[in-house]
C-alpha cells in the first residue's frame, strides 16, 4: 500500500513528458517519406497509410529506419541538396523508436493529419504519349539476369523536344531497371524481325542515327530535364527499351509502359553526361581478385570550359561498395558532389541538385569506385568469392560515376564532348599498356609474336575477334582499320606502335 502511495507521488512530481502518439508525432512522418512508395500500385510491396498498417510493423520500421536502410537514399549529406532528399533526421528516427518505447499507442484521432496528395499512375500527370511493350515477355522463375531489347514504334510525324520520360515498370517483382534510347536506322526491327521470342539480344550500333534518352532502375523518381533542357528525339525514330530482368522465383511475364512528356520550346544548349571511369569502367581493366575488400578504381577528367552541372548518378553491381565524385575547383576547394559510402544494387537513384551548380573552367573531377569482393561483403552473389571481371552480367562487374551537365553560357559545347572523347582514347591506351606489360613479363617474346603464337588459334595469321586476349579488346575497333573483324601483321604493327608496347 505505502508503496502504491509512493510511486503515485513520485510520478506527479516528474515534469509532464508528452505521450509520443500515432496521430501526432508518427504520422505525419510515415505520411510524408514512407506512403508515398507503401501505398498500392507503388513500389513497396505493403501499403503504410493508417495506424493499423503502421502498429504491425512498428518493430520493423525502427529497425529499418535505424538502421538507414528505409526510406531509400544511399547518398550522403554533401555540399549540395538534392531534390526530393528523403532521409529522415535524428530526431524523426528517434520519435519512432520512443513511439515503439511507449507501447505504439495510436493517441487522439482528432489529431490524425490527412494523408498527402497522392497522383494515382503517372507522377508527372497525364502524358502526352502513353507507349508499352508491343507484347509481354515471359520472365522464368529461375536462372540467369536477362538482358533484352525491346522495340517500340513512335510514329512521330515531325521532331520532338522531350522534357521527361516516365517508366511504369509492368511487373514490379522482375524489371530491375531499363535503358531508353531511339534509333532511327531500323536496326532494332531488324533485329526484333529476326529473333523468334518478343524482343532482341543486344544492339550493337551507336552513334549516328541511335541516341540515349535516360533510364530507370529501381526506385527511381521521374523527373523533368531542369530549365529548358531537352533531349531532341527525330521524326520516325522507334523508342528502344534496353531491360534488364531479374528472375523472381515464380515464372512472371511483363509488359511495361512508358509516358513521354513533350515540350515545344528547344533548348538553347544540349546537354552532356561527363561518365568516369568512361564506359562503365569497360576501359579501366577491372579485375578483382577473390577475397579482395577494397579493389579501387579511379579516374579524373578536367573540364575544358565552364559547366553548369544538374544531375549525379552512380552505378556498380552487388559488389560495388563506395563510389564517389569530387569536384576541385581552380582555387583549390574541394566539392563533394556524390558520396555513396554504402552501396546498394537495388537502388539506383538519379540525384538531381536542387540548383544548377557552375563549375569554372579548369575545374578536376575526380571518381572513385571501390569493390568489395571479399566473403564478409553480404552482397557477395558467390561465396567462397571467385575472380570477378567487368562484365554486363549482374556476376560481374561495372563502376562509375556519371555528371550531368551544360555548357554555362558563352562556352562551346562541342569543347567539352572533344575533350572527353579525348579522355576516353587515353584510359583506354593507358589500361591497354598495363595489361599488355603484365602478359610480356610473362616472358621475353616480342608481344606480336607471342600474341600469333599463343591467340591465332586458327592459325590464319591474323587474330580475329574471338581470338583477342582480353587487353586487346579494348584497343580491337580501333586497331581494326579495314572493319574485318581481324587483325593482320600490319595492323598489329601499327597498334603496337601506337601504344607504344615494348617491341
Ligand atoms: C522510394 C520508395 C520507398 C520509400 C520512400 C520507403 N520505402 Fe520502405 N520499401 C520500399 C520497397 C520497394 C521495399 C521492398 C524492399 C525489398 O523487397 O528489398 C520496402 C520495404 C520496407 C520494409 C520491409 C523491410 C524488410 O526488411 O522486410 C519496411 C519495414 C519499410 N519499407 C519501411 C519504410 C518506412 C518506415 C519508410 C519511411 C520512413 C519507407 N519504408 C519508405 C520502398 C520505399
Amino acid at each position: 500500500m505505502k508503496k502504491a502511495i509512493l510511486i503515485t507521488t513520485l510520478l506527479a512530481a516528474l515534469p509532464l513528458r508528452a505521450e509520443v502518439t500515432f496521430t501526432k508525432d508518427v504520422a505525419p512522418i510515415i505520411f510524408n517519406h514512407c506512403a508515398g512508395c507503401h501505398r498500392p500500385g507503388e513500389a513497396a510491396p505493403f501499403a503504410l497509410l493508417n495506424y493499423n498498417d503502421v502498429r504491425k510493423r512498428a518493430r520493423l520500421i525502427v529497425r529499418v529506419t535505424e538502421d538507414r536502410v528505409m526510406p531509400p537514399w544511399h547518398a550522403e549529406k554533401g555540399s549540395f541538396v538534392f531534390h526530393g532528399d528523403r532521409r529522415l533526421t535524428v530526431k524523426q528516427i528517434d520519435t519512432l523508436a520512443q513511439w515503439l518505447k511507449a507501447g505504439a499507442p495510436e493517441g487522439d484521432p482528432a489529431k490524425l493529419p490527412a494523408l498527402p496528395k497522392f497522383t494515382a499512375g503517372w507522377q508527372l500527370g497525364k502524358p502526352d504519349l502513353i507507349v508499352k511493350m508491343t507484347e509481354s515477355f515471359p520472365v522464368p522463375a529461375e536462372g540467369r539476369d536477362i538482358y533484352r531489347g525491346f522495340v517500340v514504334p513512335l510514329n512521330l510525324p515531325k521532331d520532338k523536344w522531350l522534357k521527361a520520360i516516365e517508366f511504369r515498370p509492368g511487373t514490379r517483382s522482375v524489371v530491375h531497371h531499363c535503358l531508353f534510347s531511339y534509333d532511327t536506322t531500323g536496326e532494332a526491327r531488324r533485329l526484333d524481325r529476326a529473333d523468334r521470342q518478343p524482343g532482341f539480344r543486344r544492339m550493337r550500333r551507336q552513334g549516328r542515327g541511335v541516341g540515349s534518352l535516360g533510364g530507370w532502375a529501381v526506385g527511381g523518381q521521374p523527373r523533368e530535364l531542369p530549365d529548358d533542357l531537352a533531349w531532341h528525339l527525330p521524326k520516325a525514330s522507334d523508342l528502344v527499351l534496353s531491360m534488364h530482368y531479374h528472375p523472381s522465383g515464380k515464372p512472371e511475364r511483363d509488359q511495361s509502359s512508358i509516358g513521354l512528356y513533350f515540350t515545344d520550346q528547344p533548348p538553347r544548349t544540349a546537354f552532356a553526361g561527363v561518365q568516369l571511369p568512361p564506359a562503365f569502367g569497360a576501359l579501366s581493366g577491372v579485375d578483382i581478385p577473390a577475397g579482395n575488400k577494397a579493389y579501387k578504381v579511379t579516374d579524373s577528367f578536367t573540364l575544358p570550359i565552364a559547366v553548369e552541372a544538374f544531375a549525379i548518378s552512380a552505378h556498380a553491381h552487388y559488389l560495388g561498395k563506395h563510389l564517389q565524385m569530387t569536384a576541385t575547383l581552380p582555387t583549390g576547394k574541394q566539392l563533394n558532389l556524390l558520396d555513396i559510402p554504402d552501396w546498394d544494387f537495388s537502388w539506383q537513384e538519379q540525384y538531381q541538385f536542387k540548383d544548377f551548380i557552375k563549375l569554372p573552367k579548369g575545374t578536376r573531377l575526380d571518381s572513385m569506385v571501390v569493390w568489395d569482393n571479399s566473403a564478409a561483403n553480404p552482397n557477395n552473389p558467390t561465396v567462397p568469392p571467385v575472380r570477378v571481371r567487368w562484365g554486363v552480367e549482374s556476376e560481374d562487374e561495372m563502376g562509375s560515376l556519371t555528371l550531368l551537365c551544360r555548357p554555362a553560357s558563352g562556352e562551346r559545347y562541342a569543347t567539352l564532348t572533344t575533350a572527353y572523347a579525348r579522355h576516353l582514347a587515353e584510359v583506354r591506351t593507358r589500361t591497354t599498356r598495363e595489361m599488355a606489360a603484365r602478359v610480356q613479363g610473362a616472358n621475353g617474346d616480342s608481344i606480336l609474336d607471342a600474341l600469333l603464337r599463343r591467340n591465332d588459334r586458327n592459325r590464319n595469321g591474323k587474330i580475329d575477334l574471338s581470338e583477342a586476349p582480353r587487353w586487346l579488346k579494348p584497343s580491337f575497333d580501333r586497331a581494326d582499320t579495314n572493319n574485318d573483324n581481324a587483325l593482320d601483321a600490319a595492323e598489329l604493327r601499327a597498334t603496337r606502335d601506337r601504344l607504344k608496347l615494348n617491341r
